[in-house]
């Protein structure tokens, strides 16, 4: 059992160029756990771009520290993890000049062609760089950060690197560790790590010389402010996936002149990839993964019929977890009064009653708890487990952190996402957890139990706890959409259609088939057989009329 986050220190020193000229650039690749592999690729493919750029101008010529940081537990935040950088590691020091934040996913394709960039740039100035996201609307999963308008805010998209002046990161440094009292932290939950981030630096420091050439607008508050302010700066070499290659492969040398070429993409965000060993997938389909619903009675003809309309074809072994049990759907009585929220004795309930159900089905291999306004994509999610070792102790989900900076904080799965366990810690749970009162709030409990027994929350960006308008766009292409929550302000069967897939397998239900806006978006053969797999994998626990059952809700 683990509970004290540790670091893996694995530096490596290059000179590019003859000679070091003692100034630093420090390259970081966080690390979860489960993607070591990807880490230590990044890697490799840095110390090779090294040995192939013999001839680099002494003028760039940097230190490169390249470090893995293993993000355990409670470190994937990076504000979280900074007082690490300058603590035990000594990694970041005065002669830092430049700081490369990648992830496990982060590809750098050219780290000539960014020292270049980099040494264009003050060095001195306290700036970051990286390519800017923006927000639609006010979103919860931003803690609804509104300033004025929540659409002029850009953070950074992690994935595809963020590059800060060691100037920045040392004043972030010191405001986190030596002063943490003083700065301002919106909230204790840590949700999205590169949003938060953002609005730290931009209400905790201001430029040591303001930007204001131009005295005349002092007028305008929002430009006077803005003045004061730090905010990302958008790079357009930092891109959120590859871009094709730009104009110099147009032979027309009129076009060429005329329009100013853009920059080669040096960093750029690669899909995840299922983390693991690809050697030790097996094969899994939504006949492996028993769906436990959270409902109450309230909602079991509002919120049950969408379900069933749109991912429960998918979702052979999912049953309904409710306070009443209610034959006609069929719904399961947890036994557990409902409260408005928290739902911790519920969700343990449903827990105990879920494992007594899979114990008597023997391929079964994940659990998934979901609330039914969940919205999923159970291909996309089996493809996913296919990579995972269900034998072990997996929690797998949408990782929010609470109080990260304290040494109480924890990670934990945010329950509207869908929370997926393997049924071994199912087991584990059952046995260890508790809830310290009936409506404490469920998944945060799972999670502190969790990290109690040394297991990590592994995250898997696919899966959402809000909707699809909550997030941004290069987020959602970047990685398929597993999940999402909340139907309010949206068509449900629109998000389902638009970002989950959204074929139905007729093999469940010809009724589907014949509804309108359920169109073949996705390939109708591989479903049909998916859906024949699933009916021929049942197993004689279950009962396979349920589901035209559900449909004359
Ligand atoms: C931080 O807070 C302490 C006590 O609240 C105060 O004495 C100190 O001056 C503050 N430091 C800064 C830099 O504001
Ligand atoms: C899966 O987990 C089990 C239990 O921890 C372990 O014994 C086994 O070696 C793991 N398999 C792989 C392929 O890692
Ligand atoms: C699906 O159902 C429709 C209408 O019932 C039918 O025309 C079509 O051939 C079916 N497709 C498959 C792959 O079975």
């Amino acid at each position: 059992m683990q509970l004290k986050p540790s670091f893996l220190v694995l530096p490596l020193l290059l000179c590019l160029g003859r000679v070091c000229v003692g100034k630093e650039i420090l390259l970081i690749i966080s690390c979860p756990q489960q993607a070591e592999i990807n880490c230590r690729t990044l890697r490799e493919s840095l110390l090779q771009q090294q040995q192939l750029n013999e001839a680099i101008p002494t003028d760039y010529a940097y230190d490169i520290k390249v470090h893995i940081l293993q993000e355990l537990f409670n470190y994937w935040t990076l504000l979280d993890a900074l007082p690490h950088l300058r603590g035990q590691t000594r990694l970041l020091n005065t002669n830092t000049d430049w700081i490369i934040w990648c992830q496990h996913n982060t590809h750098v394709a050219s780290l000539r062609g960014l020292l270049e960039q980099l040494h264009r740039r003050d060095a001195q100035e306290l700036a970051y760089y990286g390519h800017a996201l923006y927000d639609a609307e006010a979103t919860i999963v931003h803690h609804f950060a509104n300033y004025k308008d929540p659409t002029w805010f850009p953070y950074p998209m992690l994935s595809a690197g963020v590059v800060f002046t060691g100037a920045l990161l040392r004043s972030l440094v010191e405001l986190v560790a030596v002063n943490a009292p003083n700065a301002t932290r919106h909230s204790e939950f840590a949700i999205d790590a590169a949003h938060e981030l953002a609005r730290f630096i931009f209400d905790n420091l201001a430029p040591a010389v303001p930007n204001a050439d131009d005295d005349g607008k002092t007028d305008v508050d929002f430009v006077d402010m803005l003045q004061r302010k730090i905010i990302l700066k958008s790079a357009d070499y930092i891109c959120p996936w590859a871009r094709v290659s730009p104009a110099w492969s147009l032979q027309s040398s009129e076009t060429t002149a005329k329009k100013p070429v853009p920059l080669p993409c040096f960093l750029h965000a690669k899909p995840e990839v299922a983390a693991g060993n690809a050697a030790h997938c097996v094969h899994t389909t939504g006949a492996h993964i028993y769906f436990a619903i959270k409902t109450c009675a309230k909602f079991h003809k509002e919120r049950i019929p969408i379900i069933e309309r749109t991912w429960a074809p998918d979702a052979m072994r999912r049953k309904y977890y409710s306070d009443v049990a209610d034959a006609g759907i069929p719904t399961i009585s947890t036994g557990q009064a409902n409260v408005p929220t928290g739902h911790c004795a519920k969700t343990l309930a449903i827990l105990q009653l879920s494992l007594k159900d899979i114990n008597e089905q023997a391929d079964i291999r994940w659990l998934m708890l979901v609330d039914d306004d969940t919205l999923l994509s159970v291909p996309r999610l089996s493809a996913l487990l296919s990579c995972y070792n269900h034998t072990a102790h997996m929690y797998l989900g949408e990782r929010y952190g609470y109080r990260l900076y304290a040494p109480d904080g924890f990670n934990y799965h945010t329950g509207g996402a869908g929370i997926v366990l393997s049924v071994p810690l199912v087991r584990l749970m059952v046995e260890h957890c508790s809830c310290p009162t009936a409506s404490a709030p469920d998944d945060m409990i799972l999670g502190y139990c969790l990290q109690a027994l040394g297991v990590p929350a592994v995250h898997v960006p696919g899966l959402h706890q809000a909707r699809p308008q909550d997030y941004a766009p290069e987020l959602l292409q970047l990685n398929a959409p597993i999940s999402f929550h909340k139907y309010w302000h949206t068509s449900p069967e629109h998000t389902y259609t638009r970002w989950l897939g959204g074929t139905l397998a007729n093999a469940s239900s010809a009724r589907h088939a014949s509804r309108p806006g359920k169109d073949g978006l996705g390939t109708p053969l591989q479903l049909h057989g998916r859906g024949l797999l699933q009916l021929a994998n049942m197993g004689a626990g279950w009962d396979g009329g349920t589901s035209k059952h559900h449909l004359d809700l």
